[in-house]
C-alpha cells in the first residue's frame, strides 16, 4: 500500500518571494551533521559551499579539518590528510556493500538531492522523519523494518533517527523532533537547490519588468491611436 498523505507544511522558502531562513539552514546542517551524516552521504556538496548559509570562511576551514581524506604524499604512499573547504561531505560507508551490510539491506540514499528527488519534497521528508508512529493494531511488521505513517508500504529500514534533544543546537533552539526535522528539511531543500533564492528573484524582477513595459506600450499605443484619429 501507499504511505498516508504527506502534510503540507509551511516554509520560508515556498512562493514567490520565498528566501531561506539563515539560522535554520545551520541548524539543519548539524542534525544533518550530527545525525543523518552516520548513515546518507551527500555526495555533492562541499564544506565550502556552507559558506552560501552564512558560515565564514574561517569556520568552514575548521569544520572542513575535523575529517580525515585519503590521499598520497610525495613518494606515492598512501596517508591521511585533514580536509579541506574544496573537499566534498565524507561518505559514511566505502561502497553500496558496506551500506547494505550495516543497514539490514537497505541503502540509506545520498540526501544532496532527496528534497528534488521525491513527491512532496521537503514535505515528505518532514513527513518521513516525524511519521515514526505506533503501526495499527494487527500490521506486521518485516523484520529489520520500522513503521512509518509515510513511507510506501509504511515499512522502512531507517530506524526513527531522531527523539528530543537529539542535537544541543548552538543558537539555543529546543531540539523537538518537529524542530529538528523542520531544520533539516530546510537544509535538505537548500541542498537540492542552492540558487532557489537567485530563481525566484529574477522572476520576481522579470515579471515586475514586464508589469512596467506593459504599462508603456498601453501608453505609447494611446498615443498613436490618437495621431490616427
Ligand atoms: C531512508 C532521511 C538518518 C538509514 C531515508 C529516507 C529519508 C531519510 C528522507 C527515505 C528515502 C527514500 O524515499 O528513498 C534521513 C535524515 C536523517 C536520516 C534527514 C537524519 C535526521 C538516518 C540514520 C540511518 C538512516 C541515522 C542509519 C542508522 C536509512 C536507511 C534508509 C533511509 C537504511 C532506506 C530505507 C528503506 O529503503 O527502507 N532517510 N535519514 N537514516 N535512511 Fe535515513
Amino acid at each position: 500500500s501507499e504511505g498516508g498523505a504527506i502534510p503540507h507544511e509551511s516554509w520560508s522558502f515556498s512562493g514567490a518571494f520565498g528566501t531561506f531562513d539563515r539560522a535554520a539552514l545551520q541548524r539543519g546542517y548539524q542534525v544533518y551533521k550530527e545525525v543523518c551524516a552516520a548513515c546518507h552521504s551527500m555526495q555533492y556538496i562541499a564544506f565550502r559551499n556552507l559558506t552560501d548559509i552564512g558560515f565564514s570562511e574561517a569556520e568552514v576551514k575548521a569544520l572542513a579539518a575535523q575529517y580525515e581524506y585519503p590521499a598520497l604524499d610525495e613518494s606515492g604512499e598512501p596517508i591521511t590528510r585533514k580536509g579541506l573547504p574544496s573537499d566534498h561531505f565524507v561518505s559514511p560507508y566505502a561502497n553500496e556493500l558496506a551500506a547494505k551490510a550495516a543497514n539490514g539491506g537497505a541503502i540509506p540514499p545520498d540526501l544532496s538531492l532527496m528534497a528534488k528527488a521525491r513527491a512532496g519534497g521537503p514535505d515528505y521528508i518532514h513527513a518521513i522523519l516525524t511519521g515514526y508512529v505506533e503501526p495499527p493494531q494487527g500490521f506486521v511488521l518485516n523484520p529489520g523494518s520500522n513503521f512509518n505513517a509515510h513511507f510506501p508500504g509504511q515499512q522502512i529500514a531507517m530506524p526513527k533517527p531522531l527523539n528530543d534533544d537529539q542535537v544541543t543546537y548552538a543558537d539555543g533552539t529546543k531540539a523537538t523532533v518537529e524542530q529538528m526535522s523542520r531544520d533539516v528539511s530546510t537544509f535538505l531543500m537548500w541542498t537540492a537547490e542552492p540558487k532557489l533564492e537567485e530563481r525566484k528573484n529574477i522572476g520576481v524582477k522579470v515579471m515586475g519588468f514586464l508589469g512596467i513595459l506593459t504599462v508603456f506600450l498601453y501608453l505609447s499605443y494611446r498615443r498613436v491611436r490618437r495621431k490616427v484619429h
